[in-house]
């Protein structure tokens, strides 16, 4: 089944979030304030925690600045994202029904961003579906809480580079991998009952790889090479973004430009 699922974190007390919800939300309800175009008409949805904050800031336009939604297509980013869009009553569309460039922008999270905004993405397993939305928009902003903030990728040993494979390749893409210098590999599990392996959206599988901390310059190159392996259908480097926001516990949030 879709393991792009998250489910909010918040903290028990009585109806307060807890900090780092509280950043994520400063992150996103200030991208949302900068970034949302008033005459929005195709708005890509990404996946994950924080941006369930940025739907929720974006279903409060109406109010704020007299945005009108129901003219506003919302295309998401994996199955998360579209009960997301359609829980907060904004209207659903595919991203089959758009192309490169139809997109005013799109808002996602990110596991981890550099000094020149690369990222990496599929903490939730979505990576496929957010680079294929984040390629078809003209904007690509990132939300984030602080922690996420690195000056090299994978320097943070958060979680490595998330790799979508065809399930019946991951043997041997394991092997490429370490020919490419990977220091560790591991197939995500935890899908069903947590009895076997992560399975996308798209319905492969997930390769968790650490391949140290990578310079900015590097990444594309990186991305290249793995994308090249046969058996792989996407690899969680992202190297266009262009605004980041990053959310502090105290609830405020700053920005950086590519
Ligand atoms: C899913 C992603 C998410 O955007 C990323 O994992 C960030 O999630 P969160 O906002 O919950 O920290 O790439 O594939």
């Amino acid at each position: 089944g879709p393991s792009c699922v998250f489910i909010r974190s918040m903290s028990l007390r009585l109806g307060e979030i807890s900090l780092v919800e509280k950043a994520k939300r400063a992150a996103a309800y200030k991208a949302v304030d900068e970034h949302f175009p008033a005459d929005a008409k195709v708005v890509g949805i990404g996946s994950g925690s924080t941006v369930i904050y940025a739907v929720e800031r974006i279903a409060q336009l109406a109010e704020l600045r007299g945005i009108d939604l129901s003219k506003v297509t919302f295309v998401p980013t994996g199955f998360q994202s579209k009960q997301l869009i359609i829980g907060a009553g904004l209207n659903v569309a595919s991203i089959d029904q758009f192309s490169v460039g139809d997109l005013d922008i799109v808002i996602d999270g990110a596991d981890e961003v550099d000094d020149s905004l690369n990222c990496i993405k599929g903490g939730g397993a979505c990576l496929f579906q957010e680079k294929l939305v984040g390629q078809c928009a003209r904007k690509f902003v990132i939300v984030a809480d602080s922690s996420k903030k690195s000056h090299k990728l994978g320097s943070k040993w958060i979680q490595g580079v998330p790799i979508e494979v065809i399930p019946m390749a991951y043997p041997k893409v394991e092997a490429d991998l370490l020919r490419l210098g990977a220091k560790q590999i591991t197939l995500r599990q935890g899908g069903k009952a947590k009895a076997g392996p992560v399975v996308t959206d798209n319905g492969n599988f997930i390769l968790d790889t650490h391949f140290g901390s990578i310079e900015p310059s590097e990444v594309r190159n990186l991305d290249i090479k793995i994308k090249l392996l046969v058996g792989v259908v996407e690899t969680g480097l992202f190297d266009y973004g262009a605004v980041a926001y990053f959310g502090e516990t105290d609830g405020t949030a700053s920005t950086f430009t590519r």
